[in-house]
């Protein structure tokens, strides 16, 4: 049987086996004990960001719901983009804030700076952009929005981990910076996820994030404690932490072989609109628009290669329908499609991808 060249997968070796079986032994597999990897994973995901302070939770959308309740959002507005994965706009809900969905750029597929002004009313509260398949936004316009209009910033870097923006990491720059290290992400562990901030609150909000990722627990002193928070069940856990302390040492390497997996993309698919080059860009995933999408993945699929589809914009799904002119979301999206850039990919694999896409399109 032929291989399957897969969509996403997680390059893993010897090291995150033996992490693993360090933990599973320790016989403390929770946050906070046992080998202590949570704390030393925050501390070091921290450094290499180079954020004021991070803290470590066991997803994404945690990242994204508790980064939302550090503002009350109630009845306020927070600007997203609608091509994004749906925990964008959930975590709005979660917080009772009101998503605005606004368009993105057809170059970069990041939310759009004009249209992003054209959405601020009195009520908008937070911006939140996402830098979409790790391609950064254009955090200088943002920033001067955020600065001018006096709204938080809290980005969507899910996709962006190692992601540089003007010679800083993503996660450097705004209020609060969400990241997801799902498995299929360019940093893996089975589930987690974490909040870079930055600011003169960094440290205050460090401490009430600490408190609501584990269901609103403050002061302990040995076997009591206080709760005088509502939170929620959302920290690391230490085989995840294990894990992500090997996949941090080796991201930056990961992420260049991705980043000239790219160039080559860039350089030889001859498909009119496909995901520009940046080398700041860490490329989670690479995205081009073909005319018949359903005939383009099955005859990939039928040739041994994965594609997906990133996204069905949230605007277009039954729980958020709404009526909103979204012209550059909704012309990308019925013809988005990705392909695989994973640094586990072959120089043969390359090869193979371009032509395949050369013959189909
Ligand atoms: C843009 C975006 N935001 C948030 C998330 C949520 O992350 P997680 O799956 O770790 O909860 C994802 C996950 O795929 C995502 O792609």
């Amino acid at each position: 049987m032929k291989k399957m060249i897969k969509l996403f997968d997680p390059v893993v070796g010897i090291k995150e086996e033996l992490a693993i079986r360090k933990t599973l032994k320790s016989h403390f597999w929770a946050s906070g004990a046992g080998t202590g990897s949570v704390l030393k994973f925050e501390n070091k995901f921290n450094q290499y960001i180079g954020s004021d302070c991070t803290v470590a939770l066991n997803s994404g959308t945690a990242a994204l719901h508790l980064a939302l309740s550090l503002f009350d959002i109630r009845n306020r507005e927070v600007v997203i983009p609608s091509l994004s994965f749906v925990s964008t706009a959930h975590a709005v809900i979660y917080n009772g804030g009101i998503p605005i969905f606004v368009d993105v750029d057809p170059n970069t597929l990041c939310i759009d700076p004009d249209q992003l002004r054209k959405s601020i009313t009195k009520k908008t509260k937070v911006i939140l952009p996402v830098h979409f398949a790790g391609m950064p936004c254009d955090l200088d316009e943002i920033i001067g929005l955020c600065e001018e209009f006096k709204i938080h910033l809290i980005e969507d870097a899910a996709h962006a981990v190692g992601t540089l923006y003007k010679d800083r990491k993503i996660g450097a720059h705004g209020d609060a910076v969400c990241f997801s290290f799902h498995p299929v992400k360019n940093l893996a562990m089975p589930t987690g996820g974490a909040i870079s901030l930055n600011g003169n609150n960094a440290k205050k909000f460090k401490k009430i994030l600490q408190s609501r990722r584990w269901c609103g627990i403050a002061n302990r002193k040995r076997w009591t404690y206080d709760v005088n928070d509502l939170g929620w069940n959302y920290y690391m856990n230490e085989f995840s932490a294990a894990i992500g302390i090997e996949q941090l040492k080796k991201l930056d390497y990961l992420n260049n072989k991705r980043r000239k997996i790219a160039q080559e993309y860039s350089d030889k698919i001859n498909v009119e609109a496909k995901m520009p080059f940046n080398k700041e860009s860490s490329y989670h995933f690479y995205w081009m628009q073909v005319k018949n999408r359903e005939r383009f993945m099955s005859k990939m699929l039928a040739n041994n290669v994965e594609t997906g589809i990133h996204y069905k914009p949230i605007h277009r799904m039954s729980f958020y329908k709404q009526r909103v002119n979204l012209p550059n979301t909704d012309k990308a999206s019925e013809h988005l499609v990705s392909i695989p850039i994973h640094p586990n990919l072959s120089g043969s694999d390359i090869e193979k991808i371009i032509q395949l896409i050369n013959k189909l399109c």
